[in-house]
C-alpha cells in the first residue's frame, strides 16, 4: 500500500546511522528495507528490539512495523526507487577511511538491479573525498559486466547524527546535504526528505520538535563539496572543543574559571554557546576517526592542515593532563586505587569507541595505579574495548563495578569521565566515607562542587 510521495527504500547496512535513518524514513512514510549479513542483528530487529542503545528507537521501530522490514539479502533493491549506504568505513592504519564495505555493498547492490531500471544510489557512510566517483565506477563496471543496462544516479547525503539524540536528529536536522551531478537525483532527494523539510509528519509524543525552528535548508552541491562538508563539519567541531580545552588549561595557570569563559565568548552569536565545555575532550565514533581521516586526505595532497592536528593534540593532551593532576593530588598514582565514573565516549549511549575514559584508564595502568570503574550501561562493551586496548592481561587488572558505592570502597580518588546525570544524584558523603582519601577530580566540570565539598570531598575540575 503506497501513500502519497512513499519511496521504496533499500538501506544496506543497519549499524547505527543505517538503522536510525531507515527506522526514520520508514516513520516519514516510506517503504524501507533494512538489509545485514547478521543474523543475530535481524532477529533482534524482527523482536523490535534495538541491538543499539538509543532513545525512541525501539519506540519508533514499534511504530512502523508495516512499512519498516529486515532481510539478508539485496532482492529488494530491483522494486527500490533509493538505496542508501550506510555501511562502516574502518580506519586504515594511516587514518585514512577503508571503503571496502562500501564498494563490495555497491557491487552487490548492482548485481541485484533490474535491467532497466532507474535507481538513485546513496552514499551515507563517511567516505574519503572522491569516494562517491569510485561508487559510480564500480556500479557502472557491474551493470556492464552483467550485460544490461540500468539508469543509476549517485548521490552523496551525508549524516549529521549525534549518537543518543540521532532520530531528533534525522527528524528535525539543521540542514540535509545532498551532492550529486544528475539533478534527477537531487530531485530523488528532495522526494525523499519532503515530510522533513516541510516538517509534515506526525510528531512522536516522545520526540517533540523543538520550538521556534526555521524549516531545514535543502543543501545542494556537487558530490565532492558534500564529501568535504562531512569532514569538515565534524573536524569543525572537534576543534570548537580543543580550543576551549586550551583555554581551560590556560584558566588553571592564571586562575580564571573556563566556563565563564565560555558563557562569556558563547553569547557572541558568531561563536555560538555549544560545544564550548571544557574536560576530558572527545571520543566518539566520529570526530577521532573523521579528523584523522581529514588530515590524512590532505597528506595525499601535500597539503598540512595545522589546526586539525592542533585539535586532535590538544584532545590527546587533555587525558594526560587529568592524570597529571591525580598525581599531583596524590602525590603519584602508583599503588593508588582510582575509581573511574563513566565508561561510554558521553552519556546517553553504551559506545566506548574512542572513549577518553578508556584512554585514562590506558594511561593510569601504564603508571601503575589500580583501577576500577563504572558505567551504567557500558560496562560490557568497555571490558571488550579495553581487552583490545591494552591486552587480556592488563584488563584482568581492572575491576568492573555495576555499583559507585562499590567502587569506593578504600579508594584514594575518583574521576567522573562521563556527565550521566545519575552521578549528580550520588549521595556524596556516603561515597566519601567510604574511601580512604575523598579525592574528586570531576573531567566533565558536571557535579555540584559545593555538595561535592560539602560531604567532605578535595574536589577538582577543568579549568578553574
Ligand atoms: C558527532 C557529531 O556531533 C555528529 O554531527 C556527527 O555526524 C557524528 O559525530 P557524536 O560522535 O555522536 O556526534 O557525539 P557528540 O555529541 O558530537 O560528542 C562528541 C564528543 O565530544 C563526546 O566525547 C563529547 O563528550 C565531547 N564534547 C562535546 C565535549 O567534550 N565538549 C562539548 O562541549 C561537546
Amino acid at each position: 500500500m503506497h501513500h502519497t510521495g512513499s519511496m521504496n527504500v533499500v538501506v544496506v547496512g543497519t549499524g547505527y546511522v543505517g538503522l536510525t535513518t531507515g527506522v526514520g524514513l520508514a516513520y516519514i512514510g516510506h517503504q524501507v528495507m533494512g538489509v545485514d549479513k547478521d543474523p543475530q542483528k535481524l532477529e533482534k530487529l524482527r523482536r523490535f528490539e534495538s541491538p543499539i542503545h538509543e532513545p525512541g528507537l525501539e519506540e519508533l521501530l514499534r511504530l512502523v512495523p508495516d512499512r519498516l522490514r529486515f532481510t539478508d539479502n539485496l532482492d529488494a533493491v530491483a522494486d527500490a526507487d533509493l538505496i542508501l549506504i550506510a555501511v562502516g568505513t574502518p580506519p586504515k592504519s594511516n587514518g585514512n577511511a577503508n571503503t571496502r564495505y562500501v564498494e563490495t555493498a555497491a557491487r552487490e547492490v548492482a548485481k541485484a538491479m533490474r535491467p532497466g531500471g532507474t535507481y538513485t544510489v546513496v552514499v551515507k557512510s563517511t567516505v574519503p573525498i572522491g569516494s562517491n566517483r569510485r561508487v559510480a565506477h564500480v556500479i557502472d563496471r557491474t551493470v556492464r559486466e552483467r550485460g544490461i543496462k540500468a539508469t543509476v544516479h549517485v548521490a552523496s547525503n551525508p549524516e549529521f547524527l549525534r549518537e543518543g539524540t540521532a532520530l531528533y536528529d534525522m527528524l528535525y536536522p539543521d540542514r540535509i546535504v545532498v551532492g550529486a551531478d544528475a539533478p534527477e537525483a537531487v530531485e530523488t532527494l528532495r522526494r525523499l526528505y519532503r515530510p522533513i523539510l516541510e516538517q509534515s509528519f506526525p510528531i512522536p509524543e516522545f520526540l517533540p520538535r523543538p520550538e521556534s525552528r526555521p524549516l531545514p535548508p535543502f543543501i545542494t552541491t556537487d558530490p565532492i563539496s558534500a564529501e568535504l562538508i562531512k569532514y569538515a563539519a565534524n573536524a569543525f567541531l572537534a576543534l570548537k572543543i580543543s580550543f576551549i580545552n586550551e583555554i581551560a588549561g590556560l584558566c588553571e595557570k592564571v586562575g580564571a574559571d573556563v566556563r565563564d569563559v565560555a558563557r562569556g565568548i558563547g553569547t557572541d552569536s558568531r561563536i555560538g554557546p555549544r560545544f564550548l565545555a571544557a574536560g576530558l575532550g572527545w571520543g566518539g565514533s566520529c570526530f577521532p576517526k573523521d579528523t584523522a581521516a581529514l588530515s590524512a586526505v590532505g597528506q595525499e595532497y601535500g597539503y598540512d592542515m595545522p589546526i586539525v592536528e592542533a585539535a586532535r593534540m590538544v584532545n590527546q593532551r587533555q587525558r594526560q593532563r587529568l592524570v597529571d593532576k591525580l598525581q599531583e593530588l596524590l602525590k603519584g598514582v602508583r599503588g593508588r586505587t582510582v575509581g573511574i565514573l563513566g565508561l561510554a565516549f558521553k552519556p546517553g549511549t553504551d559506545d566506548v569507541r574512542e572513549s577518553p575514559a578508556l584512554e585514562l584508564v590506558r594511561l593510569l595502568l601504564e603508571r601503575d595505579a589500580h583501577v576500577r570503574v563504572h558505567d551504567p550501561v557500558a560496562l560490557a562493551n568497555a571490558q571488550n574495548a579495553l581487552a583490545a586496548m591494552v591486552g587480556v592481561e592488563d584488563v584482568s587488572e581492572v575491576e568492573f563495578c555495576h555499583d559507585p558505592y562499590e567502587m569506593a570502597v578504600g579508594a584514594d580518588a575518583l574521576v567522573l569521565a562521563t556527565e550521566w546525570p545519575d552521578y549528580r544524584e550520588l549521595e556524596f558523603d556516603k561515597l566519601a566515607r567510604a574511601m580512604r582519601n575523598p579525592v574528586l577530580v570531576d573531567g566533565r566540570n558536571f557535579l555540584p562542587e559545593e555538595a561535592v565539598r560539602a560531604a567532605g570531598f578535595v574536589y577538582q575540575g577543568v579549568g578553574r
